[in-house]
């Protein structure tokens, strides 16, 4: 293995990430006050540890995090692109994965940081209306300084808070996006800030929003300005609904993932996921490929087909197979 590569694809958590060097000059943020990320550990353990990355998908990974530029991971659907965001913070110990799914509607917005205007109107209405009562400056009374309880940063405004390791960003599915969004995306990515306009037109420089970890996770934003220190490992993945601009792909690593080519690969990934009970999967691979040749399947198709069948007690496991992996692209099933 490469001394450069801090990712391996090991499955084992180690602290690679601390042999990262400084990042290239024009990639250097210094947002402050430096923040230590939330603990707790990593979610979808299974998929995390059972993940084989490909050689090219490992090397890129490692591209990116030195470059400290987002991830274009390309490629049909089932081959991976997902869960090679939680495998390496599972890897790395990069602790929660923030995912943000994308669709039509998603806006840049959405993934910076909510505010919730109308609840602080209602919230400072019912504080006016017990002042007037005479039971001002109970618990809870809103005023300018809490308006930090009605903003709650999204998946990409919680990833460029000033940490001190990178966080893992997930914007997953951007070819469903709406035509603006990668580019008003790139723009963040380069500056590694945003503003809160709602924050910075206040006399109180000081705000404790809440973050995209849940409402315990409240962290302190100054002068409605958040600036990332260690650039998050953005991963951005795409099924190729659409192409991107020359522009968006110049400032991005790129990495496409296949489907494995050869039975030895596949049949280790369904070992990895189904420990003995892969046993006796080998026609089951075989008919994978087969049937591939005609159509798009995904590998959790073929894992589902083997767990069936190992449980199902029927004599015609190929047929049952065929009915748990439908084309997801390519003929139509009605011809068997
Ligand atoms: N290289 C691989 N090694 C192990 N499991 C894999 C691999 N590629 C895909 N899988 C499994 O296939 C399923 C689909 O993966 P996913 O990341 O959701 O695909 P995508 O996001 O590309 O559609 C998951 O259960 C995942 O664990
Ligand atoms: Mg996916």
């Amino acid at each position: 293995m490469p001394d450069w590569l801090l990712y391996t694809g090991s499955r084992r958590t180690h602290d690679g990430i601390d042999r990262l060097p400084p990042p290239p000059p024009w990639r250097a943020f210094d947002g402050e006050p430096v923040l230590e990320p939330p603990s707790g550990g990593s979610e979808n353990e299974h998929q995390a540890t059972t993940y084989r990355p490909s050689d090219d998908a490992v090397q890129q990974v490692n591209a990116a995090l030195y470059l400290r530029r987002p991830l274009l991971v390309t490629g049909p659907p089932g081959t991976g692109k997902s869960t090679l965001a939680y495998a390496v913070a599972h890897e790395l110990g990069l602790g929660r994965v923030l995912h943000w799914p994308i669709t039509s509607r998603t806006t840049l917005r959405d993934g910076l940081y909510q505010y919730d205007p109308l609840t602080r109107l209602y919230a400072a209405g019912r504080h006016d209306a017990e002042g007037r009562r005479g039971r001002a400056g109970r618990d809870g009374a809103p005023s300018e300084e809490d308006i930090g309880r009605y903003i709650r940063l999204g998946p990409l405004g919680t990833a460029l808070l000033p940490y001190r390791r990178p966080r893992v960003l997930l914007v997953d599915e951007i070819d469903k996006s709406d035509i603006d969004l990668p580019n008003d995306l790139l723009t963040i990515f380069e500056k590694g800030e945003y503003e809160l306009p709602e924050l910075t037109r206040r006399a109180e420089p000081d705000a404790e929003v809440m973050t995209a970890d849940g409402p315990g996770a409240r962290v302190t934003v100054t002068a409605g300005t958040v600036r990332c220190r260690a650039f998050p490992l953005v991963v951005m993945t795409s099924n190729g609904e659409r192409e991107f601009p020359p522009a968006f792909i110049r400032r991005c690593v790129t990495v496409e993932l296949r489907q494995p080519v050869d039975g030895e690969e596949l049949a280790a990934i369904v070992r990895e996921h189904l420990g003995p009970l892969a046993d006796q999967s080998d026609d089951l691979v075989r008919r994978f490929f087969e049937r591939s040749a005609s159509g798009t399947l995904a590998t959790d198709q073929l894992l589902n087909a083997v767990y069936l069948c190992r449980h199902a007690d029927t004599e015609d496991r190929r047929a049952l197979a065929d009915r748990i992996m439908p084309y997801l692209t390519g003929p139509v099933d009605d011809d068997e």
